[in-house]
Protein backbone atom coordinates (compact mmCIF):
# COMPACT_ATOMS: atom_id res chain seq x y z
CA UNK A 1 0.00 0.00 0.00
CA UNK A 2 1.09 3.28 -1.06
CA UNK A 3 1.33 6.00 1.44
CA UNK A 4 1.46 8.57 -0.98
CA UNK A 5 -1.82 7.87 -2.34
CA UNK A 6 -3.18 8.05 0.79
CA UNK A 7 -6.54 9.77 1.19
CA UNK A 8 -5.43 12.83 3.49
CA UNK A 9 -8.54 14.28 6.24
CA UNK A 10 -7.76 17.83 6.99
CA UNK A 11 -11.57 19.78 8.57
CA UNK A 12 -13.95 18.80 6.38
CA UNK A 13 -12.12 17.66 3.26
CA UNK A 14 -10.81 15.08 2.27
CA UNK A 15 -8.28 14.86 -0.75
CA UNK A 16 -7.51 11.59 -2.83
CA UNK A 17 -4.27 11.39 -1.93
CA UNK A 18 -0.66 13.01 -0.64
CA UNK A 19 0.33 14.90 -4.03
CA UNK A 20 -0.47 18.47 -3.85
CA UNK A 21 0.48 21.14 -6.69
CA UNK A 22 1.87 23.71 -5.26
CA UNK A 23 1.03 28.09 -6.28
CA UNK A 24 3.31 28.53 -9.48
CA UNK A 25 2.78 32.01 -10.90
CA UNK A 26 1.83 32.28 -14.47
CA UNK A 27 2.26 35.87 -15.07
CA UNK A 28 -0.52 35.52 -17.42
CA UNK A 29 -3.58 38.18 -16.05
CA UNK A 30 -4.41 41.73 -17.17
CA UNK A 31 -5.52 43.57 -14.46
CA UNK A 32 -5.29 41.11 -12.26
CA UNK A 33 -7.93 39.33 -14.19
CA UNK A 34 -7.49 35.49 -15.27
CA UNK A 35 -8.38 33.80 -18.79
CA UNK A 36 -8.16 31.21 -20.64
CA UNK A 37 -4.46 30.25 -20.14
CA UNK A 38 -5.10 29.92 -16.60
CA UNK A 39 -8.44 28.11 -16.59
CA UNK A 40 -6.88 25.40 -18.69
CA UNK A 41 -3.51 25.07 -17.28
CA UNK A 42 -5.62 24.55 -13.38
CA UNK A 43 -7.83 21.76 -15.17
CA UNK A 44 -5.09 20.07 -17.16
CA UNK A 45 -3.49 19.80 -13.46
CA UNK A 46 -6.21 18.91 -11.28
CA UNK A 47 -7.00 16.25 -14.49
CA UNK A 48 -3.58 14.34 -13.61
CA UNK A 49 -4.48 13.15 -10.40
CA UNK A 50 -3.30 15.15 -7.40
CA UNK A 51 -5.61 15.49 -4.39
CA UNK A 52 -4.85 19.33 -3.95
CA UNK A 53 -4.32 21.82 -6.78
CA UNK A 54 -3.17 25.48 -5.21
CA UNK A 55 -3.49 28.52 -7.45
CA UNK A 56 -0.93 30.60 -8.08
CA UNK A 57 0.45 33.75 -5.75
CA UNK A 58 -2.53 36.23 -5.78
CA UNK A 59 -2.24 39.65 -5.39
CA UNK A 60 -4.56 40.80 -2.15
CA UNK A 61 -4.23 44.29 -4.04
CA UNK A 62 -2.94 45.77 -7.00
CA UNK A 63 0.38 47.17 -5.37
CA UNK A 64 0.77 43.15 -3.80
CA UNK A 65 1.29 41.70 -6.94
CA UNK A 66 4.91 40.14 -7.68
CA UNK A 67 4.12 41.51 -11.37
CA UNK A 68 2.13 43.24 -13.21
CA UNK A 69 0.77 40.15 -14.92
CA UNK A 70 -0.15 38.23 -11.68
CA UNK A 71 -3.26 37.57 -10.88
CA UNK A 72 -5.79 39.87 -8.03
CA UNK A 73 -8.85 39.25 -5.76
CA UNK A 74 -8.74 43.05 -5.33
CA UNK A 75 -12.57 43.68 -6.39
CA UNK A 76 -15.17 41.58 -7.46
CA UNK A 77 -15.25 41.32 -10.70
CA UNK A 78 -11.87 39.64 -10.62
CA UNK A 79 -14.50 36.46 -9.19
CA UNK A 80 -16.08 35.36 -12.35
CA UNK A 81 -12.76 34.35 -13.56
CA UNK A 82 -11.02 32.54 -10.30
CA UNK A 83 -15.23 30.74 -9.78
CA UNK A 84 -14.54 29.19 -13.31
CA UNK A 85 -10.58 27.67 -12.32
CA UNK A 86 -11.91 26.53 -9.30
CA UNK A 87 -15.13 24.54 -10.68
CA UNK A 88 -12.77 22.90 -13.29
CA UNK A 89 -10.33 21.69 -10.56
CA UNK A 90 -13.30 20.32 -8.52
CA UNK A 91 -14.53 18.76 -11.71
CA UNK A 92 -11.58 16.78 -11.99
CA UNK A 93 -11.54 15.74 -8.49
CA UNK A 94 -9.26 17.85 -6.66
CA UNK A 95 -9.79 20.15 -4.03
CA UNK A 96 -9.40 23.82 -5.35
CA UNK A 97 -7.10 25.86 -2.87
CA UNK A 98 -5.15 29.44 -4.08
CA UNK A 99 -2.67 31.28 -2.13
CA UNK A 100 -3.39 35.03 -1.09
CA UNK A 101 -0.40 37.23 -0.99
CA UNK A 102 1.34 40.53 -0.94
CA UNK A 103 4.97 40.83 -2.31
CA UNK A 104 6.02 43.60 -0.04
CA UNK A 105 9.25 45.07 -1.33
CA UNK A 106 9.73 42.37 -4.01
CA UNK A 107 6.58 43.66 -5.65
CA UNK A 108 6.60 45.48 -9.41
CA UNK A 109 8.69 43.07 -10.57
CA UNK A 110 9.09 41.93 -14.29
CA UNK A 111 8.15 38.48 -15.48
CA UNK A 112 11.06 35.68 -14.63
CA UNK A 113 11.52 35.21 -18.43
CA UNK A 114 11.65 39.12 -18.87
CA UNK A 115 14.46 39.65 -15.94
CA UNK A 116 12.77 38.47 -12.55
CA UNK A 117 14.05 42.23 -11.90
CA UNK A 118 12.46 45.42 -10.18
CA UNK A 119 10.91 47.21 -13.00
CA UNK A 120 12.94 50.25 -13.39
CA UNK A 121 11.77 54.09 -11.55
CA UNK A 122 9.43 55.77 -13.59
CA UNK A 123 8.14 52.93 -16.02
CA UNK A 124 4.92 53.46 -15.89
CA UNK A 125 4.07 49.59 -15.61
CA UNK A 126 5.84 50.11 -12.18
CA UNK A 127 4.74 51.19 -9.00
CA UNK A 128 6.34 52.15 -5.60
CA UNK A 129 6.61 48.84 -3.14
CA UNK A 130 5.94 49.12 0.72
CA UNK A 131 7.58 46.84 3.01
CA UNK A 132 8.48 47.01 6.95
CA UNK A 133 10.99 49.37 6.93
CA UNK A 134 12.79 51.44 4.26
CA UNK A 135 15.15 48.27 3.33
CA UNK A 136 15.58 46.95 -0.36
CA UNK A 137 15.88 43.10 -0.92
CA UNK A 138 19.23 43.82 -3.08
CA UNK A 139 20.25 41.96 -5.93
CA UNK A 140 18.62 42.20 -9.10
CA UNK A 141 15.36 43.82 -7.15
CA UNK A 142 17.40 47.22 -5.84
CA UNK A 143 14.51 49.46 -5.01
CA UNK A 144 13.63 50.62 -2.04
CA UNK A 145 10.11 50.41 -0.56
CA UNK A 146 8.27 53.11 1.55
CA UNK A 147 7.94 51.82 5.23
CA UNK A 148 4.43 51.08 6.00
CA UNK A 149 2.65 53.53 8.14
CA UNK A 150 0.20 51.70 11.06
CA UNK A 151 -2.65 52.85 8.77
CA UNK A 152 -0.83 50.96 5.83
CA UNK A 153 -0.87 47.86 8.29
CA UNK A 154 -4.18 48.10 8.62
CA UNK A 155 -5.12 48.26 5.21
CA UNK A 156 -3.24 45.55 3.79
CA UNK A 157 -4.61 43.31 6.45
CA UNK A 158 -8.29 44.37 5.26
CA UNK A 159 -7.38 43.24 2.04
CA UNK A 160 -6.11 39.93 3.35
CA UNK A 161 -9.82 39.81 4.69
CA UNK A 162 -11.50 40.86 1.82
CA UNK A 163 -9.83 38.70 -0.70
CA UNK A 164 -10.31 35.27 1.63
CA UNK A 165 -14.13 36.66 1.34
CA UNK A 166 -13.39 37.13 -2.35
CA UNK A 167 -11.71 33.15 -3.30
CA UNK A 168 -14.45 31.63 -1.00
CA UNK A 169 -17.09 33.21 -3.07
CA UNK A 170 -15.21 31.44 -6.09
CA UNK A 171 -15.31 28.06 -4.56
CA UNK A 172 -11.84 27.70 -3.37
CA UNK A 173 -12.03 25.23 -0.39
CA UNK A 174 -8.18 25.80 0.83
CA UNK A 175 -7.06 28.88 1.40
CA UNK A 176 -3.42 28.89 2.05
CA UNK A 177 -1.23 32.53 2.61
CA UNK A 178 1.37 33.03 1.36
CA UNK A 179 3.85 34.47 4.43
CA UNK A 180 7.21 32.67 2.88
CA UNK A 181 9.44 34.04 0.32
CA UNK A 182 10.33 37.41 1.31
CA UNK A 183 7.59 38.75 0.32
CA UNK A 184 5.45 41.43 2.56
CA UNK A 185 4.75 38.90 5.66
CA UNK A 186 7.89 37.18 5.74
CA UNK A 187 9.71 40.38 5.52
CA UNK A 188 7.64 41.16 9.08
CA UNK A 189 8.98 38.47 10.51
CA UNK A 190 12.29 38.63 9.61
CA UNK A 191 15.35 40.90 11.68
CA UNK A 192 17.07 41.20 8.30
CA UNK A 193 13.89 43.16 6.44
CA UNK A 194 12.32 44.74 9.68
CA UNK A 195 13.78 47.03 11.72
CA UNK A 196 10.53 49.05 12.62
CA UNK A 197 10.71 50.45 15.87
CA UNK A 198 7.00 50.33 16.92
CA UNK A 199 4.52 47.25 17.96
CA UNK A 200 5.51 46.02 14.02
CA UNK A 201 9.42 45.67 14.46
CA UNK A 202 11.71 44.47 17.02
CA UNK A 203 11.33 41.85 19.19
CA UNK A 204 10.32 38.48 18.67
CA UNK A 205 6.41 39.16 19.32
CA UNK A 206 6.51 42.76 17.42
CA UNK A 207 7.38 40.79 14.16
CA UNK A 208 5.30 38.31 15.00
CA UNK A 209 2.23 40.36 15.20
CA UNK A 210 1.86 41.26 11.49
CA UNK A 211 1.47 37.43 10.75
CA UNK A 212 -0.83 36.44 13.89
CA UNK A 213 -3.06 39.48 13.53
CA UNK A 214 -3.59 38.23 9.47
CA UNK A 215 -4.16 34.95 10.70
CA UNK A 216 -7.10 35.71 13.31
CA UNK A 217 -8.49 38.14 10.75
CA UNK A 218 -8.87 36.11 8.03
CA UNK A 219 -10.31 32.88 9.98
CA UNK A 220 -12.91 35.19 11.18
CA UNK A 221 -14.40 35.16 7.77
CA UNK A 222 -12.88 32.08 6.68
CA UNK A 223 -15.30 29.34 7.05
CA UNK A 224 -14.31 26.74 10.36
CA UNK A 225 -15.02 23.74 7.93
CA UNK A 226 -12.70 24.57 5.55
CA UNK A 227 -8.81 24.49 5.91
CA UNK A 228 -6.78 27.77 6.49
CA UNK A 229 -3.21 27.00 5.66
CA UNK A 230 -0.22 29.51 5.51
CA UNK A 231 3.01 29.24 3.37
CA UNK A 232 5.63 30.05 5.75
CA UNK A 233 9.47 30.37 5.82
CA UNK A 234 11.14 29.01 8.31
CA UNK A 235 14.78 28.90 7.52
CA UNK A 236 17.02 31.42 5.60
CA UNK A 237 20.34 29.42 5.14
CA UNK A 238 21.78 32.64 6.05
CA UNK A 239 24.31 30.80 9.30
CA UNK A 240 21.77 31.34 12.40
CA UNK A 241 19.37 28.94 11.26
CA UNK A 242 18.26 27.28 14.55
CA UNK A 243 17.39 30.35 16.08
CA UNK A 244 15.64 31.02 12.56
CA UNK A 245 13.98 27.78 13.01
CA UNK A 246 13.23 28.12 16.87
CA UNK A 247 11.68 31.62 16.58
CA UNK A 248 9.42 30.19 13.27
CA UNK A 249 8.42 27.27 15.44
CA UNK A 250 7.36 29.13 18.11
CA UNK A 251 5.18 31.61 15.88
CA UNK A 252 3.92 28.67 13.90
CA UNK A 253 2.41 27.16 17.12
CA UNK A 254 0.86 30.58 18.11
CA UNK A 255 -0.49 30.71 14.12
CA UNK A 256 -2.37 27.37 15.04
CA UNK A 257 -3.58 28.55 18.30
CA UNK A 258 -5.36 31.22 16.14
CA UNK A 259 -6.86 28.73 14.14
CA UNK A 260 -4.31 27.65 11.60
CA UNK A 261 -4.58 24.31 10.29
CA UNK A 262 -1.34 23.61 8.16
CA UNK A 263 2.22 25.02 7.61
CA UNK A 264 3.75 24.51 3.85
CA UNK A 265 7.20 24.32 4.96
CA UNK A 266 9.43 26.41 2.74
CA UNK A 267 12.01 28.78 2.57
CA UNK A 268 12.55 32.65 3.92
CA UNK A 269 14.30 34.07 0.53
CA UNK A 270 14.67 37.46 2.63
CA UNK A 271 18.46 38.03 1.49
CA UNK A 272 19.78 37.37 -1.57
CA UNK A 273 23.36 36.03 -0.16
CA UNK A 274 22.12 32.67 1.24
CA UNK A 275 23.32 28.68 1.35
CA UNK A 276 20.28 26.83 0.49
CA UNK A 277 21.49 23.27 -0.09
CA UNK A 278 19.44 22.49 -3.42
CA UNK A 279 21.55 19.86 -4.04
CA UNK A 280 20.17 17.56 -1.39
CA UNK A 281 16.84 16.01 -2.23
CA UNK A 282 14.07 17.17 0.12
CA UNK A 283 16.25 19.37 1.90
CA UNK A 284 13.33 20.79 3.57
CA UNK A 285 11.51 17.14 4.97
CA UNK A 286 13.55 16.45 7.99
CA UNK A 287 12.74 19.99 9.08
CA UNK A 288 9.30 19.81 7.70
CA UNK A 289 8.48 17.02 10.42
CA UNK A 290 10.55 18.87 13.19
CA UNK A 291 8.07 22.50 13.07
CA UNK A 292 5.18 19.51 12.35
CA UNK A 293 5.97 17.76 15.94
CA UNK A 294 7.05 21.02 17.51
CA UNK A 295 4.01 23.30 16.65
CA UNK A 296 1.92 20.50 16.77
CA UNK A 297 0.20 20.45 13.05
CA UNK A 298 -0.01 19.20 9.77
CA UNK A 299 3.12 19.91 7.04
CA UNK A 300 3.05 20.43 3.65
CA UNK A 301 6.33 20.87 1.52
CA UNK A 302 8.20 21.03 -1.69
CA UNK A 303 11.66 21.71 -3.36
CA UNK A 304 12.93 18.52 -4.97
CA UNK A 305 10.74 16.15 -3.39
CA UNK A 306 9.04 14.96 -6.70
CA UNK A 307 11.18 11.99 -7.79
CA UNK A 308 8.82 8.68 -6.86
CA UNK A 309 10.43 6.57 -4.52
CA UNK A 310 11.09 10.23 -1.98
CA UNK A 311 8.09 11.30 -2.32
CA UNK A 312 6.76 7.91 -1.17
CA UNK A 313 9.28 7.71 1.78
CA UNK A 314 8.60 10.99 2.69
CA UNK A 315 5.35 11.01 3.53
CA UNK A 316 5.64 7.11 5.32
CA UNK A 317 8.56 8.05 7.23
CA UNK A 318 5.62 11.15 8.39
CA UNK A 319 8.45 13.72 7.51
CA UNK A 320 5.17 15.82 5.55
CA UNK A 321 1.40 14.75 5.18
CA UNK A 322 1.66 16.29 2.04
CA UNK A 323 4.06 16.34 -0.87
CA UNK A 324 4.11 19.75 -3.32
CA UNK A 325 5.34 19.00 -6.70
CA UNK A 326 5.45 21.95 -8.61
CA UNK A 327 7.98 21.92 -12.17
CA UNK A 328 7.37 18.41 -12.93
CA UNK A 329 3.93 18.90 -13.16
CA UNK A 330 4.47 21.76 -15.42
CA UNK A 331 6.62 19.23 -17.46
CA UNK A 332 4.14 16.87 -17.51
CA UNK A 333 0.37 17.76 -16.11
CA UNK A 334 -0.48 13.78 -15.54
CA UNK A 335 2.78 13.13 -13.08
CA UNK A 336 0.70 11.99 -10.34
CA UNK A 337 -0.65 9.40 -12.66
CA UNK A 338 2.83 8.95 -13.95
CA UNK A 339 4.39 7.94 -9.91
CA UNK A 340 1.22 5.79 -9.35
CA UNK A 341 3.05 3.77 -12.29
CA UNK A 342 5.95 4.05 -10.99
CA UNK A 343 4.89 2.97 -7.09
CA UNK A 344 2.76 -0.06 -8.71
CA UNK A 345 -0.30 1.71 -7.42
CA UNK A 346 -2.20 -0.90 -9.52
CA UNK A 347 -5.57 0.45 -8.55
CA UNK A 348 -5.40 3.90 -7.08
CA UNK A 349 -7.68 5.10 -5.13
CA UNK A 350 -8.50 8.09 -7.58
CA UNK A 351 -8.48 7.31 -11.09
CA UNK A 352 -7.94 9.86 -14.18
CA UNK A 353 -11.13 11.02 -16.31
CA UNK A 354 -13.11 8.20 -17.75
CA UNK A 355 -11.85 9.89 -21.54
CA UNK A 356 -8.35 9.65 -20.12
CA UNK A 357 -8.37 6.39 -18.04
CA UNK A 358 -10.13 4.15 -20.07
CA UNK A 359 -7.43 4.24 -22.69
CA UNK A 360 -4.60 4.26 -20.91
CA UNK A 361 -5.93 1.36 -18.53
CA UNK A 362 -7.00 -0.50 -21.51
CA UNK A 363 -3.42 -0.21 -23.11
CA UNK A 364 -1.69 -0.85 -20.03
CA UNK A 365 -3.49 -4.91 -19.47
CA UNK A 366 -2.68 -4.85 -23.36
CA UNK A 367 0.65 -3.89 -22.87
CA UNK A 368 1.39 -6.32 -19.67
CA UNK A 369 -0.49 -9.32 -21.88
CA UNK A 370 1.82 -9.12 -24.75
CA UNK A 371 4.28 -9.09 -22.35
CA UNK A 372 3.42 -12.52 -20.66
C1 LIG B 1 6.78 28.81 -12.44
C2 LIG B 1 6.83 28.84 -10.94
C3 LIG B 1 6.04 29.75 -10.24
C4 LIG B 1 6.02 29.76 -8.84
N1 LIG B 1 5.15 30.58 -8.18
C5 LIG B 1 4.98 30.46 -6.85
C6 LIG B 1 3.91 31.12 -6.18
O1 LIG B 1 3.05 31.74 -6.80
N2 LIG B 1 3.84 30.99 -4.84
C7 LIG B 1 4.73 30.23 -4.13
O2 LIG B 1 4.62 30.16 -2.91
N3 LIG B 1 5.72 29.56 -4.74
C8 LIG B 1 5.84 29.62 -6.08
N4 LIG B 1 6.78 28.85 -6.72
C9 LIG B 1 7.51 27.82 -5.97
C10 LIG B 1 6.73 26.48 -6.09
O3 LIG B 1 5.51 26.56 -5.38
C11 LIG B 1 7.54 25.29 -5.55
O4 LIG B 1 7.84 25.49 -4.20
C12 LIG B 1 8.83 25.09 -6.33
O5 LIG B 1 8.59 24.97 -7.70
C13 LIG B 1 9.60 23.87 -5.79
O6 LIG B 1 8.91 22.68 -6.01
P1 LIG B 1 9.39 21.68 -7.18
O7 LIG B 1 10.81 21.33 -6.88
O8 LIG B 1 8.47 20.50 -7.07
O9 LIG B 1 9.23 22.43 -8.46
C14 LIG B 1 6.85 28.87 -8.13
C15 LIG B 1 7.67 27.99 -8.83
C16 LIG B 1 7.65 27.94 -10.21
C17 LIG B 1 8.51 26.94 -10.94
Amino acid sequence: MSALFTPFTLKSLTLRNRIAIPPMCQYSAVDGLTNDWHQVHYASMARGGAGLVIVEATGVSPEGRISPDCTGLWNDAQIDGMSRIASGIKAAGAVPGIQIGHAGRKASANNPWEGDDHIAEGDARGWQPIAPSAIAFGGGLPRVPRAMTLADIARVQADFVAAARRALAAGFEWLELHFAHGYLAQSFFSPHSNQRDDAYGGSFSNRARFLLETVAKVREVWPEHLPLTARFGVIEYDGRDEETLEESIAVTRQMRERGLDLLNVSVNFVIPDVKIPWGTPAFLAPIAQRVSRSAGLPVASSWGMDEPQIAERIVADGQVDLVMIGRAHLANPHYAYQLAQSLGVARPDWTLPAPYAHWLERYRGAAKQAAA
